[in-house]
């Protein structure tokens, strides 16, 4: 009997997690077509991605600005000293030169904030 609880009880959390993990991944999904259409032309994201406009975004969670190796930064997102984290990657996305006056990030933002929030979802998963 208390087994027979025990069990629906894991159900129901197991149930819960995946649901949650499966909202994420749509999130994600609908974030990377945000990727394709806006930073692409700029940025690459896979693994060791070359240079173009842009930095590498490869692993952007948790990184400090301006610390991709051989990309000439410039001297405002150099010393902007950003950890690059969901809560700080959400402003700087909707204006980047709110955030970082002075940036060579020659883009104007994304206005909306599901946007935002499906982008940075994609951006949590290349690391
Ligand atoms: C027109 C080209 C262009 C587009 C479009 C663009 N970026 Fe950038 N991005 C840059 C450049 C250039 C820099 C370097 C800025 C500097 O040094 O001031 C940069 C810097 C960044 C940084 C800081 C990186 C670091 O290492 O400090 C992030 C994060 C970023 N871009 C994310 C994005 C995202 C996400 C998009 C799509 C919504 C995007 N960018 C669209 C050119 C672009």
């Amino acid at each position: 009997m208390s087994l027979r609880i025990a069990a629906s009880a894991t159900a129901i959390v197991l149930g819960a997690t995946l649901a949650s993990g499966a909202a994420m991944a749509q999130d994600a999904e609908a974030g990377e077509k945000v990727f394709r259409r806006q930073c692409f032309i700029c940025h690459t994201i896979d693994k060791g991605g070359p240079t173009k406009q842009g930095p590498n975004l490869f692993g952007v969670i948790g990184r400090k600005t301006g610390s991709v190796e051989g990309f000439r930064y410039s001297e405002a997102n150099k010393k902007a000293e950003i950890t690059w984290t969901p809560e700080t990657l959400d402003p700087y996305l909707a204006n980047p030169r709110k955030v970082i006056p002075g940036t060579i990030m020659a883009f104007a933002g994304l206005p909306k904030a599901e946007d935002r929030k499906n982008l940075i979802a994609f951006l949590q998963t290349m690391k």
